[in-house]
């Protein structure tokens, strides 16, 4: 087809052409110190990306990878985590728990909401054995379009005056959503490349306090390539403990450059505008957003509602075929009865524009029953002066 494709799945997401040209340069020796200079550079800027003055590790993952690394630096066999049903993300992080030999206790979810803060003051309250370990929240729901409150979640942890450490997946939220690893005393932030880090997939980041840090000196589930002592004593001079994904890092120092020059507040209002003015077509077109808590509502992705007796998936099927463009899929126990658009990364106001263009004429084409005048709610809020770049 003509044109360029619109990837419009929550992630990976559009690579800037910026970022594509940095990645498209010789391979460097690792161990030599144009690389020490590449990597310092590339710590010291993530460091500002997750708003810490922590360890940032770098992995050659994906971002199940840096769930794993989360996991296994800093629990033991059977030690409990406090899990919490919020969609298809969190249904895997607790799958991965149990196969590792973790005691997970997983407060079931209806997949429209995020994690209710008072849940986890009582739980922990009751946990007078000190027997979970580790709270583990999806801070953005991929499959859902539904967020987490991390801070109050932290704050009801403290209520509960209880030791466990606090996990926190910023798979799709990180770059694109505020977050603050040190003032929000996450313990370990999880993290990948192909969303708001506008990167291909292939790197899992963590971040670690230091309490996790301490945590790992006694934690006992095997590790080997995950484990954060050797990556972390490297990385100090510039180095990894074995091939690191060079090319990659050299997409990941342009990337965290544009997010730093545009300014991280920037970044977070921007896609908060993109959030708004789609919330606003869904409105517009008498449909109806997954999300049930407008307090947790996403600014990186919609998830749609399909009206009943229509197959998500089918009108995803002829926007891809009419229109070259791809929406995210219902995953889980949602396929077929959703689907997510995402607006995150690199993007703009015309790229949303034509986002939403190619779904309000999906739905007519699909035949999907619906109003007409989304795409004009949509512009309407974009060009609102308070919605305006600060
Ligand atoms: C919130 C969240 N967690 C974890 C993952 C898994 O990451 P990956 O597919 O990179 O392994 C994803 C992937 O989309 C995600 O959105």
């Amino acid at each position: 087809m003509p044109g360029r494709h619109f990837l419009q799945i929550p992630g990976p997401t559009n690579v800037p052409d910026r970022v594509l040209r940095a990645i498209a340069q010789p391979t460097i020796d690792h161990r030599g110190p144009a690389f020490a200079a590449l990597a310092r550079d590339v710590l010291d800027g993530l460091q500002r990306v997750f708003q810490t003055s922590q360890p940032v590790v770098i992995y050659p993952s994906s971002g199940t990878g840096a769930w794993e690394a989360a996991l296994v630096n800093t629990l033991s066999p059977g030690d409990g985590v406090l899990m919490f049903e919020t969609g298809h993300f969190a249904m895997l992080w607790r799958d991965m728990a149990l196969r590792l030999g973790l005691q997970v206790e997983l407060v079931p979810g209806d997949w429209r909401h995020g994690v209710d803060p008072r849940h986890v003051e009582q739980t922990l309250a009751g946990d007078r054995e000190r027997t979970i370990k580790a709270v583990a929240v999806v801070h953005n729901e991929t499959s859902t379009g539904v967020t987490s409150r991390v801070a109050a979640i932290r704050r009801a942890i403290d209520a509960a005056g209880h030791p466990a450490l606090l996990l926190v997946d910023t798979i799709s939220s990180l770059g694109s959503l505020e977050y603050r690893h040190d003032e929000w005393g996450v313990d370990v932030t999880v993290g990948c490349s192909q969303k708001g880090l506008m990167l291909p997939p292939g790197l899992g980041f963590n971040a670690i306090s230091a309490k996790a840090q301490k945590a790992a000196a006694s934690a006992r589930l095997p590790r080997s390539y995950f484990d954060w002592e050797p990556m972390v004593r490297d990385n100090a001079a510039g180095f990894f403990p074995y091939t690191p994904a060079t090319n990659l890092l050299y997409g990941l120092r342009e990337a965290v450059r544009m997010l730093i020059d545009e300014g991280l507040a920037n970044v977070f209002a921007r896609h908060h505008r993109f959030g708004e003015a789609t919330r606003r077509a869904v409105a517009a077109w008498g449909l109806e957003v997954l999300c049930a808590d407008p307090e947790e509502y996403s600014d990186v992705l919609t998830a749609v509602m399909m009206p009943a007796g229509h197959d998500a998936d089918a009108f995803r099927r002829i926007v891809l075929e009419r229109f070259d463009m791809s929406l995210g899929a219902g995953l889980g126990r949602l396929k077929g009865q959703i689907f997510r658009i995402g607006h995150l990364g690199d993007f703009n106001d015309l790229m949303l524009a034509g986002t939403l263009s190619g779904v309000e004429m999906g739905l007519a084409a699909a035949g999907v029953p619906f109003m007409s005048g989304g795409v004009t709610a949509a512009l309407d809020s974009l060009v609102d002066v308070r919605s305006v770049r600060l």
